[in-house]
């Protein structure tokens, strides 16, 4: 994270423009500030940390611009204007050059937003070095390849790919697929891919494939649609045919060391160690009700602000499938920026609840109506309003 180490600031008069970038307004708790920064459109947190003698002045890791060169840039500009004497810093651009975005790359917004297409739909889940997954959208242009990783360096490999291979029948998505699910139209998909996936052993919480996980592919599957176990573990073999065998229909084939087209790097290695390599398909057989279109999480009013900046202390609310921690409160230039987690267990989100002129917003992206977090949601707003 681009960063810089001072002994002196004179702090600036906000809001400020300079190089480009916006300076807008900085609220502060014990021992740090955030300054609400914009450059090319994008707005995040700059954070001042007072490490009394000297300032560590960096970017907020939760609100992280798409590119790096935004974040360098504005602590440049912020150095020159506050006056900084630098001891030791990272934020020389390595290139001043902005990069345009990847198009194959989108937000989990996409679906949010009612996503349509014509197209059939192939779904990867986990698609790591991406072999597969470019496989079957090189092998099948006419429909579209959704890949989905949580690993986002496996994501820019595989976007940088589709570039150079030219493919524009490609979306990925860097999110959690265990949540992904509820964001999905019932009876779209075609195939649902999930190769080798982490047995987790030891934390099986922690595994894709569930029976919720396997209700959802269900419903999202069109009729004659399939989810694709493939794996080298006998465990995770056993445990997904276990699983899908739970459903009142089910319709299951299992393969053992069948070849497909393309090996995966995790294929190759279990294949040189003979290891045996199962198939668990799932086929599903019926059409499922269209589920509501999910939406983002608003809020409406709020009764006292100054009851809120009075009784903030961090607390951690637990419920059934969720979870609420306020973490800290920063305030000032007429604002309460309140730093949360809420959300499922296996993925919160992690984001600032902005309160300025009454309104009141997530920052720095909206959160949706998934199961866990419209709970969460509605514990937010009780908290609000006392
Ligand atoms: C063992 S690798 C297999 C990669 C690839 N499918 C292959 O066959 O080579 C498992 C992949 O699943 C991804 N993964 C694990 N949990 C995930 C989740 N909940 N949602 C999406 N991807 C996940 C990991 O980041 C990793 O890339």
């Amino acid at each position: 994270m681009p960063n810089f180490l001072t002994n002196f600031i004179n702090k600036p008069l906000l809001p400020f423009s300079s190089g480009g970038c916006d300076f807008l307004w900085e609220v502060t708790a014990k021992n740090s500030n955030y300054i609400m920064t914009c450059c090319e459109e994008e707005r995040f947190f700059i954070l001042v940390k007072d490490k009394s003698p000297k300032f560590i002045i960096k970017g907020e890791k939760l609100s992280r611009p798409s590119q790096v060169i935004f974040l360098q840039q504005a602590l440049i500009e912020y150095a020159k204007k506050a006056a900084c004497s630098i001891l030791s810093s990272n934020i020389t651009p390595a290139s001043n050059r902005i990069k345009t975005k990847n198009p194959a790359i989108k937000g989990i917004e996409l679906f949010a937003d009612n996503f349509k297409t014509d197209k059939e739909i192939l779904l990867e889940i986990g698609f790591g070095s991406g072999r597969h997954l470019l496989y079957q959208a090189k092998n099948n242009p006419d429909k579209l390849v959704i890949g989905i990783e949580i690993h986002k360096p496996s994501i820019e490999q595989a976007a940088k790919q589709c570039d150079i291979l030219g493919l524009k029948n490609v979306i990925l998505i860097n999110y959690d697929s265990r949540i992904l699910m509820e964001f999905l139209r019932s009876n779209s998909i075609s195939k649902i891919f999930v190769h080798f996936p982490v047995p987790w052993d030891k934390k099986p919480h922690r595994r894709v494939i569930s029976p919720y996980f396997a209700n959802e592919a269900l419903r999202v599957l069109k009729v004659g649609g399939t989810l694709e176990i493939r794996t080298d573990s006998d465990a995770y073999y056993n445990y997904a045919l276990d699983i899908f065998m739970q459903n009142s229909h089910a319709n299951i084939q299992v393969l053992k060391n069948s070849d497909l087209q393309i090996s995966s790097k995790y294929e190759d290695r279990w294949k040189r160690l003979e290891k045996n390599i199962y198939d668990v398909i799932l086929t599903n057989t019926k059409l499922h009700p269209d589920n509501s279109a999910i939406s983002k999480l608003n809020f409406d009013f709020l009764n006292n602000i100054d009851k809120i900046i009075q009784n903030f202390t961090p607390k951690l609310f637990t419920g059934d499938g969720f979870f609420v921690h306020f973490e800290d409160m920063y305030t000032g230039c007429g604002r309460i920026v309140i730093k949360t987690a809420f959300g499922a267990y296996e993925r919160a989100e992690h984001l600032f609840i902005i309160i300025e002129d009454d309104k009141i917003s997530y920052f720095p992206n909206s959160a949706y109506a998934t199961k866990a977090n419209k709970m969460a949601h509605e514990v937010i707003k009780k908290w609000l309003n006392g």
